[in-house]
């Protein structure tokens, strides 16, 4: 296997993984707690280095599993990936395998971005093609499109997606049908090095996205527009290695300003953009939140108990899906009714069942979930079956009488570092077994 002999760490990524954090609810939270770089832009800044040679550095990343996963996914790429406190160096070689496994893509879908940046690095790519998952069948479609539109070819073999581009990628006008995260950064990666100039319509507009764009620009990328609908990438011959800062985690700084509020308590998240975290600040507000915000800290005061609202997952700035299981756990205790209509998944609802065994009132019809408030929540044995799933039952179980235990916690552990350390220093009676 090429390259594996390449991964080395000062410190290992990978958590030990136990099955399942306890949560012994009761306590208000209470204090400050720091968050890192985005899960969701550090996997991405890491492909993205494979466009150039050489010595990259990045900052703030996050020591969480999915990014222990990326190493490995670089490391068969022929690249090293040396951890060094919050950095990551990253040693690019001048000739990449152009391939990912289906060993690796399995066990993160975000993998598949790497089919852009060898495309246009090593003009092949062979990337085994990423099944369904938890939130439904999540096709590439719109990466795939794009890709032909700039003269890639694919062929489907054996489960192994290979791609082409035998007369090199070239720049032209593309419109996503739907403003998807991934295919708006697979594009990126790919445009950066093409010939001509590449124009994405109907883009993505996450932070985590334009967090990507700004990287790319310092490895002497010339993209412009990105964080709006329209982005132009005019393709340069070849980029540099350089260091970067990754943005700060809004799901993390969500997250914990969400356990403070369930919990009654009050908690401040510094290290973070308020500013990313507007519509969901915003609903927790309106749900009887005191919500206080400075350059890059959030302070949330939870009420003795929420009024119901309702909320829609959209695409940024609209409220994140991913917070969806989390604000669903909080508003699972308001004064009322509560809707929660989700945009962005056909089938993000394993966690429901989980929540309704501890007593929660919570039904799906179609895409929209119906919140009947509870005054009480009974600790259990729960699912914690996907990363934001898990973080929901946690919240809950901050709130509920007795003992709550989630089960494959570890998924935690692919998004959140040293959450349990975090919630305990909040105040919270959390344990990993
Ligand atoms: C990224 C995030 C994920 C987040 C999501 C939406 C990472 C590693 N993951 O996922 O945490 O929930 O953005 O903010 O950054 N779709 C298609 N065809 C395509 C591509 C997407 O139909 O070619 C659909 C998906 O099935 C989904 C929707 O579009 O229903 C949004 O997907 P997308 O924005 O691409 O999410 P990801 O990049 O996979």
């Amino acid at each position: 296997m090429p390259g594996c002999s390449g991964v080395r760490s000062v410190q290992s990524d990978r958590m030990s993984a136990p099955e399942v954090i306890r949560v012994t609810g009761g306590t208000p939270l209470h204090g400050q707690v720091a968050v890192l770089g985005a899960k969701n832009a550090a996997l991405k800044h890491m492909v993205a280095t494979m466009l150039a040679p050489g010595n990259h550095v990045l900052e703030n990343v996050p020591a969480i599993a999915d990014v222990a996963i990326m190493r490995e996914v670089l490391a068969y790429a022929g690249a090293t990936c040396i951890r060094d406190g919050t950095s990551l160096l990253i040693t690019v070689p001048e000739e990449p395998h152009p391939e990912a496994p289906l060993e690796l893509v399995r066990k993160m879908r975000a993998s598949i971005l790497v089919l852009g940046a060898l495309l246009a690095r090593c003009g092949e790519a062979r990337v085994a093609l990423p099944g369904g998952d938890d939130f439904g069948s999540r096709p590439i479609d719109m990466h795939l499109e794009g890709l032909r539109d700039m003269g890639a070819v694919f062929e489907l073999n054996h489960g192994v997606l290979e791609g082409r581009a035998p007369d090199g990628l070239h720049g032209t006008d593309i419109y996503l049908e739907f403003p998807s995260v991934g295919a708006t950064e697979n594009l990126l990666l790919a445009a950066a090095m093409a010939t001509g100039t590449t124009t994405i319509s109907n883009a993505a507009r996450e932070p985590e996205m334009s967090d990507l764009a700004h990287f790319l620009n310092k490895m002497g990328a010339k993209i412009e527009g990105a964080g709006t609908s329209t982005i132009s990438v005019h393709g340069v011959g070849s980029l540099d290695a350089a260091t970067h800062r990754v943005v700060p985690d809004r799901l993390e700084a969500g997250t914990y300003a969400l356990a403070g509020a369930i919990s009654s308590g009050v908690v401040r998240v510094v290290d973070c953009v308020p500013d990313h975290l507007r519509m969901e600040l915003r609903k927790m507000a309106a749900a009887g939140c005191e919500v206080t915000t400075g350059e890059d800290w959030i302070e949330v005061s939870g009420p003795d108990r929420p009024q119901p609202v309702d909320f829609a997952t959209l695409p940024y700035p609209g409220f994140h899906t991913d917070m969806h299981p989390q604000m669903v756990a909080f508003l699972s205790i308001a004064d009322g009714t509560s809707i929660a209509t989700e945009n962005v998944y056909a089938a993000r609802f394993r966690y429901v069942g989980e929540l309704n065994r501890m007593g929660a009132n919570i039904h799906t019809d179609g895409q929209h979930v119906v919140v009947r408030g509870t005054n009480r929540l009974s600790g259990c044995e729960v699912d914690g079956c996907d990363i934001r799933a898990a973080a929901a039952l946690v919240l809950a179980g901050l709130v509920a009488d007795g003992t709550t235990s989630v089960v494959h916690a570890d998924h935690i552990d692919r998004g959140y570092a040293g959450f349990v350390e975090k919630m305990r220093a909040l105040g919270a009676g959390i344990t990993r077994l």
